[in-house]
């Protein structure tokens, strides 16, 4: 039993500082990119004339990967099935978080595991592009490839527990709603659920810091997130106006 106290507050610890990490380096990266001049009046045409326009272009970019869409389609076909697939799985990852569970969540658990499916299938397909077409494997570098290898060896951890080996998903619960008020709760000594975790963990502490910044970044984008009204209103970043001062 005292090593699985040991594990448990050393998973504990581990999540702590990793929850530190993402938050701090999060909030510090966005903060950065609002602040960031955007001096040019750079939106790719054809682009919207109002801000409601604009804010459709984004929507479309987030949901569907629009401009991935218009430049190559094999890269948008495996990166959209990752992206979908992860969304629903992390829909069904909410159970890990809330007690009770709301309705809509225990709704999506069973299309949450097959999204499990669609991001492995995505996640192949990005990796082949990275190692067979010649052109994006000579622009790679090593974190290109070890950053889907790192979301490929989550997803096959967790899909060997959900599909064949099952996990003590009541306890993973406790341990995880139990951070929340620093009550340190039992975590099972389950190697692959270990793995599974201290891997998810990693990927926390270097979302910040990686391509995978992509996400936040995407709303930051001046080629997407400006209108297209050049000749109507002047455009003058932040800092330049301040110089006119
Ligand atoms: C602290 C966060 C997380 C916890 C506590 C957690 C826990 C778990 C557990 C217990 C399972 C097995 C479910 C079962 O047996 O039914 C699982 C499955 C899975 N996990 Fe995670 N996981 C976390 C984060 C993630 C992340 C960030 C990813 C993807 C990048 C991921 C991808 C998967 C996949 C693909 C499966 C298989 C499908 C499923 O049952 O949902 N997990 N996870």
């Amino acid at each position: 039993m005292e090593s699985v106290t040991f594990l448990s507050g050393f998973m504990a610890a581990i999540f702590y500082f990793a929850a530190s990490v993402l938050l701090y380096g999060l909030f510090y990266k966005i903060f950065q990119y609002t602040k960031t001049p955007a001096p040019l009046k750079i939106p790719t045409m054809p682009a919207p004339l109002t801000r409601t326009g604009v804010g459709f272009r984004i929507f479309k970019e987030v949901v569907i990967f629009e401009s991935l869409f218009k430049s190559n389609k094999a890269t948008w076909l495996f990166g959209w099935l990752f992206h979908f697939g992860l969304f629903l799985d992390m829909l069904r990852h909410l159970r890990y978080f809330i007690d009770p569970i709301w309705g809509w969540v225990a709704f999506i658990q069973p299309f949450g595991k097959y999204g499990s499916i669609l991001m492995v299938v995505g996640l192949l397909g990005l990796l082949g592009r990275r190692i067979f077409v010649d052109r994006v494997r000579y622009i790679s570098s090593p974190s290109d490839h070890l950053m889907l290898v790192l979301l490929l060896a989550i997803s096959s951890t967790g899909i060997a527990m959900s599909f064949y080996l099952g996990a003590d998903v009541i306890s993973v619960k406790s341990f995880f709603i139990g951070l929340f008020t620093f009550d340190i709760q039992y975590i099972p000594p389950d190697p692959i659920l270990i793995s599974h975790l201290i891997m998810v963990a990693f990927l926390m502490i270097i979302f910040p810091y990686s391509k995978l910044l992509h996400a936040p970044g995407l709303f930051f984008s001046p080629s997407r997130n400006q209108v297209d009204n050049a000749r109507e209103k002047r455009h003058i970043s932040k800092w330049a106006a301040d110089l006119e001062k």
